[in-house]
């Protein structure tokens, strides 16, 4: 799927590790157009042999898992290593809820609509989010022509009739808003709760979240997106089965091993938990988006082309501290529409970054991965600091 947070063949080109060797940073391309969770390798190589699994010929042959859950194929120490997470960290309710496996969050999307689209309608059921939204969703929503769905847009504008889906983004992805429901004044829209980035390193954990349906993913909670493994909390049992019932039909499951390494993975990161060093997972990676967020915004502050959206400081049960949000996306705006092409602009500069009309919004808005490994973090900030120079020389009538 071209223009999806996968990493497209043109982009992979730019971003080997043989060629970063090789490439002099000065002609290095950037890419912060995926949000490929690399930052977290630097602590995944300090745990060593802590997730190693080993998965022996004999094992996972069958397509069934032995569980209890209705989920057939979801291995139970997954389900117990997920559940023991959401207590330990707080951010959902998951003990009241059934747990459905998919070939990451993507696949859940669909299954959710799969499940909430009823199937006997005449006109496709509108599928909406708020503006900016995340990318994948009109994607998602149109790339079938399904009959079941449609794409219709953005959820404040909203005013179409009967039933409808809404996708709220918590924290929100481009612009790390903390979402509510956008259609108001109706009881036909249908709820997901997409909370891939509700974890402590991106956002305080105030609230026990407790919707009908919460996907959350392994990529964006540990940094492990090769795995491709997300879950759902679903407290229905009809739209549960519903959506077990599409991941049947289109892959027959999640692939075991990639479920036992993520069982293991959650399992060290929830065991890390109580700890007050830098082996604790969350508090480690809250500190580096900590860092990384002061950085860009002492050099966007130093630049005076560019703004930043500002967070509310909130308190954070899980930390015990104060903070705000740190989302895993910078959402940048060239300021008084300076520069038209915000994503055309920077990729003169090497850096690929992604469109402000991919969100339903201008182009003088970028998206730029937070999540980058240090050396790309830093290189990015050496570039715009760079910048600053030649766009002061020049009198920008719009590029
Ligand atoms: C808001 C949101 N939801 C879902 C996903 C899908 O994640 P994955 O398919 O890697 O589990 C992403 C990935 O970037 C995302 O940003």
């Amino acid at each position: 799927m071209v223009g999806t947070e996968e990493a497209t063949s043109n982009n992979l080109k730019n971003t080997t590790p043989n060629e970063t060797m090789r490439v002099p940073s000065s002609d290095k391309v950037i890419n912060l157009d995926q949000g490929d969770p690399t930052v977290y390798e630097e602590y995944w190589q300090r745990m060593g042999d802590k997730c190693t699994v080993v998965i022996s010929g004999s094992q996972s042959l069958s397509y069934f898992a032995k569980s209890k859950s209705i989920c057939w194929f979801l291995e139970s120490a997954l389900e117990d290593s997920i559940r023991q997470l959401h207590r330990t960290v707080g951010n959902a309710s998951a003990d009241d809820h059934y747990i459905v496996v998919g070939t990451g969050s993507t696949q859940l999307i669909m299954a959710s609509l799969y499940a909430l689209c009823p199937p006997d309608r005449v006109q496709p059921t509108h599928v909406v989010a708020a503006t900016p939204y995340y990318s994948c969703y009109p994607e998602i929503g149109s790339f079938m022509r399904s009959t079941l769905y449609e794409w219709a847009g953005d959820a404040k504008t909203y005013k179409g009739e009967g039933p409808f889906v809404e996708f709220v983004t918590f924290p929100n992805n481009p612009d790390g808003e903390m979402r509510e429901v956008a259609v108001k004044g109706t009881t036909e829209g249908k709820l997901v709760h997409d909370l891939a980035y509700y974890w402590p390193q991106y956002t305080p954990i105030n609230v026990c979240a407790n919707h009908d349906i919460m996907l959350f993913t392994l990529s964006k909670c540990t940094g492990h997106a090769g795995s491709r493994i997300g879950w759902a909390l679903v407290k229905d049992e009809v739209v549960a089965r519903k959506m077990i019932k599409f991941m049947e039909v289109t892959t027959i499951g999640v692939s075991k091993e990639a479920q036992i390494r993520a069982a293991k993975i959650l399992e060290v990161v929830t065991e890390s938990c109580p700890s007050l060093g830098p082996e604790n997972f969350f508090q480690h990676s809250r500190l580096i988006m900590a860092d990384r967020w002061k950085r860009l915004r002492e050099v966007v502050k130093e630049m005076e082309f560019f703004s930043l959206l500002d967070y509310p400081k909130s308190y954070c049960n899980f930390a015990n501290v104060y903070s705000t949000t740190q989302p895993a996306f910078a959402w940048m705006k060239s300021d008084e529409n300076k520069i038209k092409d915000l994503e055309k602009h920077l990729k003169g500069e090497k850096i690929l970054t992604r469109n402000g009309n991919r969100f339903g919004t201008e182009s003088n808005y970028v998206r730029i991965s937070m999540l980058s490994t240090n050396e790309d973090f830093n290189i990015f900030l050496e570039r715009m600091l760079a910048m600053k120079e030649t766009m002061e020389a020049v009198q920008y009538n719009g590029i």
